[in-house]
């Protein structure tokens, strides 16, 4: 997308934003990209290196935790150590300034929460406490972490019951948490303004969500670095890095608003 189609897309959905009643913004990888955690589906992803039958499903991990653990030990650090960045601090402003109501994102990365965005809803839980399978106890993080630091001992297991935990991620063939999933199922009916962020809207039932939208006649962008396959059902698509794009959103508001921008 040429500079000035940029500029003219920014101004547009900058308007949109300041006029609907009710914005809500679905987030994917690609907003956390830029804070050095590698998205899924781009070349190089996650998915490319570590297949997501074998390393990413509860069948798979029911049937030898091991591989999923293998995996989480590679990429777990990037996420621990990855701060939030302009993208991520853009969206907490316009929360800040009520101009969107709630954050819907699949990453379970806590960067969203970390830049100072209150609402926000882990379709796809994330990795604050570590869950058993067998007798349903549930750890902090900070427990496991020192736990396998101090005994190196891959999967860690649970203290009751010697089964192999599971961080509170949600895994292919897992339910997205309940109160999660009717919260954005009902967001997504009830708002005017849906913008996808970062997201290749690959995975159901999330990728469900802007449909809602615009079966109820909302509107529905997209902001990411290459097209996706909705492209053609949304009323605006602006390509391009999130780390720059959704600070240009918000200067543009703050012009039309004349709030002075720090
Ligand atoms: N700026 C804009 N877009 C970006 C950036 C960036 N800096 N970096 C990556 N992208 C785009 C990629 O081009 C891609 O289209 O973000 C999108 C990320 O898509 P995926 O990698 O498929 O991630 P996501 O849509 O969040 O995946 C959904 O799939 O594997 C499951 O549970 C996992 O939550 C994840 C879900
Ligand atoms: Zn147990």
């Amino acid at each position: 997308m040429s500079k000035h189609k940029v500029e003219l897309a920014v101004a547009k959905l900058a308007k949109m934003i300041i006029d609907a009643e009710q914005v809500v913004v679905l987030t994917g990888a690609g907003i956390s990209t830029e804070s050095g955690i590698p998205d899924f589906r781009s070349p190089g992803g996650v998915w490319d290196k570590w297949a997501p039958e074998i390393y990413g499903n509860i069948e798979s991990f029911l049937k030898d935790p091991k591989k999923f653990w293998e995996m989480a030990q590679k990429i777990a650090p990037n996420i621990f150590k990855a701060k939030p960045n302009p993208a991520h601090y853009a969206l907490a402003e316009l929360e800040k300034m009520d101009l969107i109501k709630a954050i819907i994102t699949q990453n379970v990365d806590g960067l969203h929460q970390k830049a100072g965005s209150i609402v926000v809803y882990e379709i796809h839980g994330n990795i604050e406490r570590f869950i058993c399978f067998t007798c349903s106890a549930s750890y902090p993080k900070g427990q496991v972490i020192r736990k396998l630091k101090k005994e190196k001992h891959y999967p860690p297991i649970c203290d009751i019951c010697s089964a192999p935990l599971k961080p509170s991620a949600v895994l292919f063939g897992e339910p997205p948490p309940k109160f999660e999933y009717y919260q954005s199922h009902s967001l997504a009916e009830k708002t005017n303004l849906m913008i996808v962020a970062g997201s290749s809207l690959e995975v159901a039932p999330v990728n469900q969500l802007p449909v809602i939208t615009l079966k109820n006649g909302g509107k529905f962008v997209i902001l990411n670095d290459q097209p996706t396959y909705m492209d053609d059902r949304a009323d605006l698509v602006i390509i391009g890095k999130l780390g720059t794009i959704l600070p240009l959103i918000l200067a543009k508001i703050k012009e039309l608003l004349n709030i002075k921008s720090d």
